[in-house]
């Protein structure tokens, strides 16, 4: 028999847009009741992993307007203008309301709190704890979280879709995974919170959980995916494990070299070699070029054959021992167990590896989406200030800035809403009858759930990486509506209800099918290039036709729609990116 909970206000995903989205609401409202329905433990959350740092203005000699400045341009002019100036503004008040809740940033000798530069970025204003950072927010947010009586936790329940009533999201239809039990949570208001889709592709530093299911919760019920064609590679990921060294390692003076030694981004207008760091400079300009810097590299024979692929190196040794164990503690302990090589003495082999979602749920800049009762915030959410190109430690405050405005947002809504209808239980029991014929009742099944999704990873890297072309994406979208078709055909061997996980892989999967294809198509329309999104075919950036959010709609048959809006420019007109000036 279902169960029925209801709550207030509903944050899918514990991580840290969600937990600070949870703490808005109980703040500004001690009566709501609120409720934290996460596939993990929230401290499992992939924020855990962040490690460089968090930005937001520190010094007397930086600016709100510089930090808005570098992240416009380093979005290639499509952030909207509106909301980096309200996140900019509202940043370093976060950041210094989580060191009052306890997170404990590095100091300067002087006592004030540290900072460090980063990729892109024109001053140093990166918050950091060690290279750990999002370990020790998670943390803070974790355990502050804890203080509020009105915030109740459904810790490993997967939502499978959203509950609504008349076009107005009223909460979600979830699967208990210690039981299998089909469970409503009704709630006035639904905040997704469920971070990005990395695993759509197959090597990234994402979590094995970033399975864009939030994303396509909202594309299902209804909502637009904005800017979807525009996916972060990082520079330097492990070659096959995907896991991230952190560009701090660069801030903190590491340099790229290729297979000659040789500083190779000197040549891609980034600047010229210093043996210090310099800010918007070589090794610290911004992630597109860097990685779009590698491909070239390969296709002049310039990188390293390893047993993975092609890499290139990063050498940290001239840092020292004593630096690499203050700052760089953890990329030590990475390199030294996944690639058995000590940082302090050795180079270190890297690669591109997929990174963030810059695109995601379209919502205004108090998270509110265009359907009535539903908000998104952190990765999964699109606001937009990453534009075409995210700026590194832009992301870690985003959730906290844009967790914040929708968790008031959202209770201020909820405050006023009338508590869901029970008609609404009806989707509830069509959805664990869905459930039941569709996965745990189906005989046979002559496709694997694992080919399915191989085969969608090797289809984005090769057709939708760093650099793309419409023959690639033609190719890419027809894979992709066979694969739709072949899932049909998927069945599972696992019938059983505690912890099936075969069960939460195929909803991961159909909901990464429906992400990619997003993806795909966004990238197909966009017939320029800008930030992230290279098209060989079309390598210019056209502003005139393309400075605009792309929106992708579901149509009632399944296929993707796309379709444009305008760009919000309050007080930076577009202008060409420059670097290493
Ligand atoms: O390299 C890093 O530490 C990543 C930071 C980020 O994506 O913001």
């Amino acid at each position: 028999m279902l169960d029925l909970s209801s709550h207030d206000v509903l944050l899918v995903g514990g991580g840290a847009a969600g937990l600070r989205a949870a703490i808005a609401v109980a703040e500004i409202n001690p009566n709501l009741s609120v409720a934290v329905v996460s596939k993990v433990y929230p401290m499992r959350s992939h924020t855990v992993s962040a490690e460089g740092g968090a930005a937001g203005v520190a010094r007397q000699d930086d600016s709100l307007d510089e930090h808005a400045y570098d992240t416009i341009s380093g979005g290639d002019w499509l952030p909207d203008q509106d909301a980096v100036e309200g996140f900019v503004k509202e940043a370093p008040q976060e950041l210094m309301r989580l060191e009052h809740w306890g997170c404990p940033w590095n100091r300067e000798p002087d006592g004030r709190v540290a900072v460090r530069p980063f990729g892109g970025m024109k001053k140093e204003r990166t918050w950091f704890a060690a290279d750990k950072t999002g370990f020790h927010l998670l943390h803070t947010l974790f355990q502050t979280s804890l203080k509020y009586n009105a915030v109740a936790r459904y810790d490993e329940f997967y939502a499978t879709r959203l509950l609504a009533d008349d076009g107005q999201v009223q909460g979600v239809v979830s699967i208990e995974l210690a039981s299998g039990k089909v469970q409503a949570i009704t709630a006035k208001a639904v905040i997704l919170c469920t971070g990005g889709c990395g695993r759509v592709f197959p090597f990234t530093t994402n979590a094995a959980i970033k399975t864009g299911d939030g994303m396509a919760l909202a594309y299902r019920a209804g909502a637009p995916l904005k800017d979807m064609e525009f996916v972060q590679y990082h520079p330097t990921g492990l070659p096959f494990t995907g896991i991230l060294i952190t560009e701090a390692a660069r801030a903190e003076g590491g340099y790229m070299l290729n297979k000659d030694g040789y500083r190779y981004l000197q040549d891609y207008n980034l600047g010229k070699p210093h043996p210090q760091p310099v800010l918007r400079s070589m090794e610290l300009g911004p992630r597109d070029r860097l990685s779009q810097a590698f491909v070239k590299e390969y296709e002049k024979g310039r990188t390293i054959e390893g047993p993975y692929g092609a890499v290139v190196h990063l050498d940290l040794r001239h840092l020292g021992e004593k630096k690499i164990n203050a700052k760089l503690p953890f990329v030590r302990e990475l390199c030294l167990k996944y690639e058995n090589l000590d940082p302090v003495k050795e180079l270190i082999p890297v690669r591109p590896v997929v990174h963030y979602m810059m695109g995601g749920v379209h919502t205004d800049p108090d998270g509110a989406t265009p359907l009535k009762g539903l908000y998104a915030a952190g990765e999964a959410a699109c606001v937009s200030i990453n534009g075409a190109n995210r700026l590194g430690s832009n992301s870690l405050t985003e959730c906290l800035v844009f967790g914040a405005r929708a968790g008031r947002a959202a209770a201020q809504f909820a405050s006023v809403q009338r508590a869901p209808e029970r008609h609404l239980l009806a989707q509830a029991v069509d959805e664990e009858a869905r459930l039941q014929d569709r996965f745990l009742q189906k005989s046979g099944g002559r496709e694997r759930l694992s080919n399915i999704r191989d085969e969608m990873q090797q289809t984005m890297e090769q057709s939708a990486g760093i650099y793309r072309s419409r023959e690639s994406l033609e190719q890419a979208a027809e894979k992709l509506s066979e694969l739709q078709e072949r899932f049909q055909d998927a069945g599972l061997d696992d019938r059983s209800h505690a912890f099936n996980t075969e069960l939460i892989a195929a909803l991961e999967l159909s909901c990464m099918l429906d992400v990619a294809e997003s993806i795909i198509h966004s990238a197909l329309h966009r017939t320029e290039s800008r930030g992230a999104h290279q098209r060989t075919d079309f390598p210019v950036r056209d502003d005139e036709k393309f400075l605009a959010h792309s929106l992708v709609t579901r149509c009632p048959d399944g296929t993707p729609e796309v379709t444009y809006a305008p760009v919000t420019i309050t007080r930076w007109p577009p202008a060409e990116r420059v670097y290493g000036k």
